[in-house]
């Protein structure tokens, strides 16, 4: 199991820490696990001027799966485009070809409490997000700022989505469904834009070849409110690269923290970037007081998606439920009373349970 590990940026250091923890217990356990070290995001640009520098592309090309923490900080905030820390993540995912990102939004029973939402709407809430990761708005070309003929500057970005492009992510979400509770809900935007129109048809055909999975198309707007109004009707979400953006955000307060949310980034033969859904959280980097959960769920995935390895996958998992079991709370999943531990006295309770 060659991994390569790239921290990144803010508190992605901090929390890729924990999860490195778990698989090192892992590795003495008798898995054949290899970690390598890169950069990417502003540690990228810092090392090597690039937020994605050879030395990290030909690692990640290289390796079986990677580890991400996150990128971003204010210090790159001004910095050229191509410079930023997020043309790094973006041209990661695009370079290896992971089209396929999976968000599971999962509440677990110690937390429903930390839920925005009322426990009853929430509790026993599981629904896998599959967002498209390398199409859309996210990559159209042409985009930038022009100078119209009257003098008026204006910004624009281009949405398209290829036939291909739609139908191995509706395969990839027609699969997933049935593994689970064999329904998949499209979401689109097909009564304003084209590129949706044809994302609809095109889903609408795949489906065919799934017969066993119930299938239903629902505006994005409509689902943005769904999702807080009653959740739980939703199994498989399958949307486009900006859709999905924003739901899988919205999904994540249903379970109680960011913190929580891992995700599998994968491409046609299962290669995958694991990465916890949020930010870098350049606020709070350094303090040891972020949430690694995230991350020590992405590794994980990691060994569900990548490696076929679900035996190990849940006792990663299971050792994590033992933690929040037995009370042991970060800053951001608290509840009121409750003591708090930091970033690495969480990562060590999950390796004593593991
Ligand atoms: C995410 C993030 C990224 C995205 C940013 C950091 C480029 O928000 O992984 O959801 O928009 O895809
Ligand atoms: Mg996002």
């Amino acid at each position: 199991m060659k991994i390569a590990v790239l921290p990144g940026d803010g508190i992605g250091p901090e929390i890729v820490a924990q999860a490195a923890k778990v698989l090192e217990v892992l590795r003495r356990d008798g898995l054949k696990i290899e970690l390598e070290y890169a950069h990417l995001g502003g540690a990228g640009y810092d090392a090597a001027g690039d937020p994605f520098p050879p030395a990290t592309e030909k690692l990640a090309h290289a390796a079986d799966a990677v580890l991400l923490g996150a990128v971003g900080g204010y210090q790159y905030d001004t910095l050229p485009r191509p410079l930023r820390p997020e043309q790094g993540l973006l041209r990661i995912r695009k370079g290896l070809g992971l089209f396929a990102n999976l968000r599971p939004a999962l509440v677990y029973p110690e937390l429903v409490n930390a839920s925005s939402l009322k426990p009853e709407l929430v509790s026993g809430l599981d629904i896998m997000i599959l967002r498209e990761l390398t199409g859309d708005i996210y990559f159209g070309q042409p985009r930038g700022i022009r100078t119209l003929d009257n003098g008026e500057r204006q910004g624009f970005d281009t949405m398209y989505y290829s036939e291909s492009e739609i139908r191995r992510v509706a395969h990839a979400g027609f699969r997933i469904a049935l593994n689970r509770g064999k329904k998949l809900c499209s979401v689109d935007k097909a009564n304003v834009l084209d590129t949706s129109m044809f994302w609809r048809e095109i889903v609408t055909e795949v489906a065919q070849e799934y017969p066993a999975v119930e299938l239903s198309h629902m505006y994005v707007d409509n689902a943005a409110m769904q999702l807080v109004r009653a959740p739980k009707q939703f199994d498989v979400i399958l949307t486009g690269n900006i859709f999905g953006d924003i739901l899988s955000d919205e999904a994540s307060m249903l379970t109680g923290s960011i913190g929580m949310l891992p995700s599998a980034s994968l491409d046609a033969n299962n290669k995958g970037l694991y990465e916890p859904c949020h930010g870098s959280a350049p606020d709070i980097a350094g303090k040891d007081i972020a949430n690694p959960l995230a991350t020590i769920l992405s590794a994980a995935m990691m060994m569900r998606y990548t490696f076929a390895r679900e035996d190990i996958a849940q006792r990663i998992e299971a050792a994590v439920r033992k933690t929040l079991q037995q009370g042991l709370r970060t800053g951001d999943i608290a509840e009121a009373g409750m003591r708090k531990i930091g970033c690495a006295a969480m990562g060590d309770a999950v390796v004593a349970a593991l």
